[in-house]
């Protein structure tokens, strides 16, 4: 809900408020961002802040500096407000200059939607609150979108030239949120290639820290994703605001502490590798930012987090809708397959339950190993005889659907498109670009280079009864650098709206493939890319112990549904170690989960185990699909324990896995209703109230065990007729 009266903002979720004013001199400031407070309440506050604290309009050519005023939007270059500007702009003679001071507003019963950036869908309510230069024809405006369904305000900034000749936009913040002084850390999820989405919580100190991504895409380094914890905010008690970023390519999010111990948090486009040239009469739209706010911890962050992303972001045509159980060829063939190897995983898949074949790198031009072919978008029928029909035949015959492999971003050197086309890889003519993987970039700022992948991709897609792409993007970018553009500083924005163009419009095309997401494993893991892919390979690190700690990791923000989990083989590819199939499957099913390993080389009792394993999923994924998740017990601490509980509070299902020998636990369980009674694995009954009070007895368990229980409400015969099924 918005209110505003006398030039106040005020905005009200479902357990927040965020409130802003025009003071005197025009400037818009912020006031509050919190726990819910009453609209009269906060009137009051602010007139009398307005009337006795803050500079009068005469004060405006005198003695005041804005840099000791919390602003909604940082503008460096005119009455010192010297911290981290959020957007520079310079005018033809250099000047940058500005004051930017409130206009107009308006409010409307809709969301915004921005043709070329992926943006929050559904229904909302937004206020847009124009502001002006006094020395230049240019505007902000701010947006604010709110919804009823979850904590989150979405944020961006529209920069336009309302005048008569070109600017140069130097940098351009989605946000900016001044908070008042109190003790302050930051989480991030950091990471590398194969250990993604690691939280890390430090004090901010004195000075800006930036948390960032210059690699082309939002990385596997540096999640865009920070937030800023309170006092002594914790998983379930204190306060925190998150800040989430709608992008997939160079970020920046700043947190700053200045002289008054106030703290600034601000984001958007990295201003490394960017400069835009506006002409009048234009607009340039950044991307949008989620905020959001928990009083009661991290946990609630997360969860309000799953639920904006699943309410607003995610496709709903397949956000609820059950997931295929895949298996994959990756890790079970790599590129040395024929027809013969992969009919086999294929008649093995069918008869364990998988539903889902995935072709994956390998089957297409003359691809045998990574140094050839990306570009060359067809099949490689010395290899595959018969074709994509000989497997998608086969698939059918079994009764499974077929998936595909994509890398459309990539280009070898050896393929027949660079060939033809050497000038669509990015980069300077002489000289020398990376070649990571053996590969360069296509120069997705050109719509003739897109517009050729796109049908290409098309002609596969038309060509073959296929239900399942996997998108990937093997290496960072190290060249921006486009021959055709005349400003370079445009290049990474410009190459991150060229995929987000053909990611809609294959997605538009072919509305029954289901997109799932990756780049190199977890490298573009955002809430841009999940606007079109429902869900995203969440890291080429496939051991058990390890995906504990990136699935935990990538939690803080994401909904379980969109991470998608594959049980691989043992020893484990990526780190050697041996774990127990159930192990694996119990993790692997902590998500969007699958098979990656050959099904043909696993014995009779660990077939048995992967049927029991897909039996079981079936039962829980409604809950994975929609369930609230509550973290149990840190990974990188000692045992890992999750649970996810349905809306309703009739069912959860609970993991645990042991680090330690002869683990002997009880442990508390969250967010189930105390009043309810609840069997445990249909064997033991216990009330909501003693199992979250007191705990659930564990049985002892050796290292690298796990155990998994479905909870469910028990409903006495006298009251509902019979037991709540699972
Ligand atoms: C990336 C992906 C893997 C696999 C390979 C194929 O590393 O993350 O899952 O698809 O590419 O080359």
């Amino acid at each position: 809900m918005i209110k505003t009266q006398n030039k106040i903002f005020y905005i009200c979720g479902k357990n927040y408020t965020y409130a802003m004013y025009v003071n005197d001199m025009g400037f818009l400031q912020h006031a509050y961002y919190g726990k819910k407070i009453n609209h009269n309440d906060l009137l009051l506050y602010i007139n009398e802040v307005c009337k006795k604290l803050e500079p009068l309009k005469e004060d405006l050519n005198l003695d005041f500096s804005l840099d000791s005023m919390p602003s909604e939007f940082g503008c460096f270059f005119n009455h010192g407000d010297y911290h981290e500007p959020s957007v520079i702009i310079e005018q033809l003679d250099g000047a940058t200059m500005c004051r930017y001071r409130y206009f107009s507003h308006e409010v409307k019963d809709e969301v915004i939607d921005i043709a070329e950036l992926p943006h929050a869908r559904g229904c909302g309510q937004t206020l847009s609150i124009t502001l002006k230069d006094d020395f230049s024809d240019m505007e902000i405006v701010l947006n604010y979108t709110v919804f009823d369904d979850c904590d989150v305000i979405v944020r961006n900034a529209e920069i336009k030239n309302v005048g008569h000749t070109a600017i140069v936009i130097k940098k351009a913040f989605s946000f900016c949120l001044d908070l008042p002084k109190a003790e302050y850390k930051l989480l991030r999820l950091h990471g590398r290639w194969a250990g993604e989405r690691i939280p890390e919580i430090t004090p901010i100190g004195h000075a800006v820290t930036k948390l960032q991504s210059i690699r082309g895409q939002s990385s596997h380094q540096m999640n865009p994703f920070a937030a800023i914890l309170k006092d002594d905010c914790g998983e379930d008690v204190g306060e925190c605001y998150g800040a989430q970023l709608i992008y997939s390519g160079n970020f920046a999010i700043t947190a700053e502490i200045d002289y008054n111990d106030r703290l600034r948090i601000q984001g958007g486009i990295n201003e490394c590798h960017f400069e835009w040239e506006l002409d009048p009469q234009v607009n340039f739209v950044t991307p949008q930012v989620a905020l959001c706010y928990s009083a009661t911890g991290i946990g609630q962050l997360s969860r309000e987090y799953a639920d904006f992303i699943r309410g607003h972001i995610v496709n709903s045509q397949y956000v609820y809708k059950k997931r295929p159980i895949v298996v994959n060829n990756w890790e079970a063939t790599y590129f040395d397959f024929d027809n013969e190897r992969l009919f086999s995983i294929i008649d093995e898949a069918a008869k364990l339950g998988i539903d889902t074949f995935v072709l994956d790198d390998g089957w297409f031009g003359k691809r045998n190993s990574d140094a050839t072919s990306l570009g060359d978008w067809f099949v490689n029928n010395e290899k595959l005889n018969g074709g994509l029909k000989a497997l998608t035949d086969r698939c059918k015959n079994n009764g499974l659907n077929f998936g595909i492999w994509f890398e459309p971003e990539a280009i070898s050197e050896y393929s027949d498109l660079y060939r033809v086309h050497p000038d669509w890889a990015i980069g300077k003519e002489g000289v020398e670009p990376a070649r990571w993987r053996n590969q360069l970039v296509l120069d997705f700022t050109r719509k003739d280079v897109v517009d050729y992948i796109f049908n290409a991709v098309s002609k596969i897609l038309k060509d073959n009864e296929i239900s399942y792409v996997k998108w990937d993007f093997n290496r960072n970018i190290s060249e921006f650098y486009s021959r055709r553009l005349t400003n370079q500083g445009g290049f990474a924005h410009r190459y991150i709206l060229g995929v987000y163009y053909l990611a809609e419009k294959l997605t538009k095309e072919f509305p029954d493939v289901f997109f799932e997401g990756c780049a190199g494993g977890g490298g573009r893991f955002d809430t841009g890319m999940l606007y079109y892919f429902p869900q995203i390979w969440t890291s080429d690190n496939t051991d058990a112990i390890e995906r504990m700690k990136i699935q935990w990791g990538t939690s803080m923000c994401y909904p379980l549904s969109s991470m998608s989990c594959h049980v691989s083989a043992c020893p484990n590819h990526q780190t050697g170690r041996v774990t127990p199939i159930e192990l694996r499957g119990t993790i692997a099913s902590l998500g969007a989960t699958g098979y990656e390993l050959d099904l043909t080389k696993l014995s009779d009792l660990e077939k048995l185990s992967v049927k029991q394993q897909i039996a079981n999923y079936k039962k829980i994924d409604e809950l994975i699909l929609k369930g609230d998740l509550f973290r149990l017990s840190d990974p990188f601490y000692g045992d890992f324990c999750e649970m996810i509980v349905s809306k309703d509070k009739r069912k959860a299902y609970f993991v645990y896995a042991t680090r330690n020998e002869r683990s002997k636990n009880v442990i508390r369980l969250k967010g189930l209703d105390a009043s309810k009674l609840y069997t445990v694995n249909d064997n033991m009954t216990f009330s909501g109230h003693a199992l979250m009070c007191v705990g659930l007895p564990l049985p002892v368990m050796d290292k690298n065990m796990c155990l998994s229980l479905t909870i469910c409400e028990k409903i006495s015969k006298s009251t509902d007729g019979a037991r709540y099924e699972f």
